[in-house]
């Protein structure tokens, strides 16, 4: 089959892999209709995700049709139309049944020893996300193995067509998990860092659950615009003296009561000093994270507010507000999403026309094309917002 695969920083390939084949009884395999590149791809892209390796499948955001089955799968049939979570999940370990399928305890062998040693614990597989996250092969492909099937993935019925479904492999349930973190209350003002997709999606999220006003700051015209549709109000933090003077000024002084920070790790290098100072030292092996945005949203959060995370960090981060954090009395909640917790609630949302994820496409394109565009989202050119790859 072909596929899109790393090849060191800066360097996807359109090229020939395996096919996969069914290794585990609960497996399943798609001839994939539909997949897309995510924000989190670009931290492959640019060599931030150690435990690539050279011809590792990329893509996490994928859903098909089932083509294959093993021997234990009576969930689906051959034929139905489905969409996989990107973290792989057992279903039966006490994280899977505590609803924290990203934290599983079983589906990243693969990566134990050495996440073990980066961060004392070993947190689920994912699909296409390096070595470290369990190798598995992932699904900017045409074909994709999904193990443990029974607990992820779900069918998508005939009515809700792919550009509906495909988010909720990934994108859809971050912005909802990342809203549901932030603990909204109805009536909240809630700011959201980030308008790429994970902040679309927290931006819908947050007014489906109750949120009075949302506000959404980044620099990129065409993704403003795309929030203000969504219902936010905006601040271009190019255009004002700090987006915390911009925060105050909409809130009377007070602060939102949430604030998301769906940016990570790769802030804009421009915009404040910190940033700045953020970028010289990444690129002199001197730090590992662009962390302007964590340090914001704790300046900017009213007292005894909320922060959620959804953002991707790599390691170690400078200059955290310890000392405002606890003079504020913050909370905070990250992780990467459950997303076993959220798909079959979300799916109907879709279905019930309370959302339709349609809206983040830009650029729905042939799979081959898939190189040139990872460089088009990361450099947010033609407007792009959000890719989908077809590999017909
Ligand atoms: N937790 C999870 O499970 C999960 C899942 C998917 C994505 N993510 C992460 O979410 C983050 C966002 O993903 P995405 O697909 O939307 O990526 P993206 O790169 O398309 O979007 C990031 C946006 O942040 C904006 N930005 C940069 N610096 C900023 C600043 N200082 N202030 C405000 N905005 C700024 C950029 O202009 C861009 O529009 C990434 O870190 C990604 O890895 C996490
Ligand atoms: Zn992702
Ligand atoms: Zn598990």
């Amino acid at each position: 089959m072909r596929a899109l695969c790393y090849h060191g920083k800066g360097d996807v390939r359109f090229e020939n892999v395996k096919d996969p084949s069914i290794l585990e009884a609960d497996d399943v395999i798609i001839k994939v209709t539909a997949c897309a590149i995510c924000g989190s791809d670009l931290h492959l892209m640019d060599g931030m995700v150690p435990t690539m390796k050279a011809g590792d499948v990329m893509g996490h955001e994928t859903m098909g049709v089932v083509v294959e089955r093993g021997s234990a799968v009576t969930k689906f049939a051959i034929g139905d139309r489905i969409v996989a979570p990107f973290v792989i999940a057992c279903g039966e370990c006490w994280y899977c049944k505590n609803g924290l399928h990203a934290l599983c305890d079983r589906t990243n062998p693969e990566g134990a020893d050495l996440q073990k040693k980066q961060i004392g614990h070993v947190t689920a597989g994912l699909f296409g996300y390096s070595h470290m996250y369990g190798g598995y092969p992932g699904g900017q492909a045409e074909l994709l193995r999904i193990p443990h099937a029974s607990v992820g993935p779900i069918k998508v019925p005939d009515n809700v067509s792919d550009a509906q479904a495909l988010f909720l492999s990934d994108i859809f349930p971050t912005g909802w998990m990342a809203a549901v973190n932030a603990h909204i209350h109805t009536g909240d003002t809630v700011a959201i860092w980030g308008c790429g997709p994970v902040g679309q999606f927290a931006i819908r999220s947050a007014l489906l659950l109750g949120a009075k006003r949302v506000i959404a700051i980044d620099e990129i015209p065409e993704r403003l615009s795309m929030a203000e549709a969504g219902g936010a109000e905006t601040i271009n933090f190019a255009e004002v003296d700090t987006v915390y003077a911009a925060l105050m000024d909409m809130t009377q002084g007070r602060g939102p009561d949430a604030c998301i920070d769906a940016v990570g790790t790769e802030a804009a290098p421009h915009g404040a000093l910190d940033s700045v100072v953020d970028n010289i030292k990444t690129h002199t092996f001197l730090g590992t994270d662009r962390a302007h945005v964590l340090r914001d949203i704790v300046r900017c959060v009213r007292k005894g507010g909320r922060l959620s995370v959804p953002g991707v960090y790599i390691a170690v981060v400078d200059k955290f507000m310890m000392g405002a954090f606890v003079a504020k009395g913050l909370t905070m909640k990250s992780g990467q999403t459950n997303v076993q917790a959220y798909i079959s609630p979300l799916m109907k949302l879709i279905e019930d026309g309370k959302i339709d994820p349609s809206f983040v496409v830009t650029h729905e394109r042939p799979l081959a094309e898939g190189p040139d565009l990872y460089k088009t989202f990361r450099d947010k050119n033609d407007g792009c917002i959000k890719v989908m790859l077809r590999p017909d």
